[in-house]
């Protein structure tokens, strides 16, 4: 049987097996976006939309279909929602732009303890910068959003920004009871996709959200390239965020006047091979059986936290069971830090995960501890590498408690 392997050149020419369990950092580039970026760097290399020889062309074509690729991924109404970013934390800081001049003061924007700086500290520069103030959705014992909270947190709400997946407790966000919440007070609702856009194809106009970001990195595409969607209207009614090239109408002296959306967002040139490539990768994300991967990652994410629930002196942070959620576990091992576990799993055991405090402070205050250990699962994992992962935690326990 054909193996999802061959899809990434990562496990082409292995020494030794490569237990990579930290996709929920950055997973590894598939072969289709890696063949794209070299195709793009090798024959078309030119620049987009000023260009009027062959080479420039077709690389503006491919650049082009990039964002109509990205555009269905997402399930987006029309391309031009789709505004290329450097990843979800300049979609992010972008989508906090966007938004913040229908900010008053007093207002409200409401977060939540499960997020990632990047989904909290754009809302306070914009808050700081509006006189509006920052709320948070408290979590509960097993990592969720505590959504039975929401309406005594509702006084004042315009803007709700919240994560889609954690990328600490793998908790999937229920976004319906979120979007009746918006329905209900006419807040805006932002996602941070960072972590669920590397688990299949999504469907933004069925989850009712109003901005989205997320990043290639973690969705088997290149670095330094992602993706804030937002509803044609919401892009068309900010002005820009930053200002240069290929983002005006008409340049004066004193003024200019803007290009519509994506392009009023996209100032200078964009990062090329990155967008081509991203196309590439979410086409090949779009062809894949994701009914079958998710039962995967939900049987592997069942062993796994099944045995870290069984080994003496580890607790699991978020919940030990399999449901709406992605495969992202945290944990720590008693009286061993993070750092040491991961290390030691490393040089010892070639599995590679990310200990520390995953850029979710408040969530780790919460929890009262300062850094866990995440293992993350992404479709080219398999039942070897959590019995690798499993093994190692045992040997590093022994070592070092
Ligand atoms: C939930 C979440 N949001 C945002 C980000 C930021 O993504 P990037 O660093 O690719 O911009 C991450 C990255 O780890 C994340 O996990």
């Amino acid at each position: 049987m054909r193996s999802i392997r061959q899809d990434f050149p990562a496990f082409d020419r292995l020494e030794r097996p490569l237990h990579f369990l930290d996709n929920a950092a950055t997973s590894q580039i598939c072969r289709p976006a890696l063949e794209a970026l070299l195709g793009f760097e090798t024959e078309d290399r030119s620049n987009v939309k000023r260009g009027v020889y062959a080479r420039a062309e077709r690389a503006s074509a491919a650049f082009d279909d990039a964002r109509k690729s990205a555009a269905a991924f997402l399930n987006a109404a029309r391309p031009e929602e789709v505004v290329f970013t450097s990843g979800a934390t300049l979609g992010l800081n972008t989508a906090a732009h966007i938004l913040e001049h229908r900010l008053e003061p007093g207002d409200v924007i409401l977060v939540s303890l499960l997020e990632h700086h990047s989904n909290l500290v754009p809302w306070q520069l914009a808050a700081e910068r509006r006189g509006a103030s920052m709320r948070a959705i408290p979590v509960t014992d097993d990592g969720r959003l505590d959504l039975d909270r929401l309406d005594e947190l509702a006084k004042g709400v315009k803007i709700v920004a919240v994560t889609h997946a954690s990328n600490v407790t793998g908790a999937v966000t229920d976004v319906q009871r979120l979007r009746a919440f918006c329905d209900a007070t006419g807040a805006l609702l932002v996602l941070d996709g960072a972590q669920r856009a590397a688990h299949g194809p999504l469907d933004v106009q069925a989850l009712g959200c109003d901005l989205y970001a997320f990043s290639g990195h973690k969705c088997f595409g290149p670095t330094g390239i992602g993706v804030l969607w937002g509803r044609y209207d919401l892009l068309d009614s900010a002005p820009p965020f930053l200002g240069g090239g290929e983002m005006i109408r008409r340049v004066n002296i004193e003024r200019s006047t803007y290009a519509p959306p994506p392009h009023r967002y996209e100032a200078g040139t964009p990062p090329i091979g990155g967008a081509i490539a991203l196309g590439a990768a979410l086409r090949w994300a779009m062809a894949q059986d994701w009914t079958a991967l998710e039962e995967q990652e939900r049987e592997l994410a069942g062993r796994m936290l099944d045995g870290l629930a069984a080994m003496p002196g580890c607790r699991v942070y978020g919940s030990t069971g399999t449901q709406a959620r992605i495969g992202v576990v945290s944990f720590e091992l008693e009286d061993v830090h993070a750092h040491d576990v991961c290390q030691l799993m490393d040089s010892d055991h070639g599995v590679m995960m990310r200990g520390g405090h995953h850029c979710a402070q408040p969530l780790m205050e919460r929890f009262d501890t300062v850094a866990t250990a995440r293992a993350s699962l992404a479709p080219y994992n398999d039942a070897a590498d959590v019995a690798a992962l499993l093994d190692g935690l045992l040997a590093v326990r022994r070592k070092l408690a």
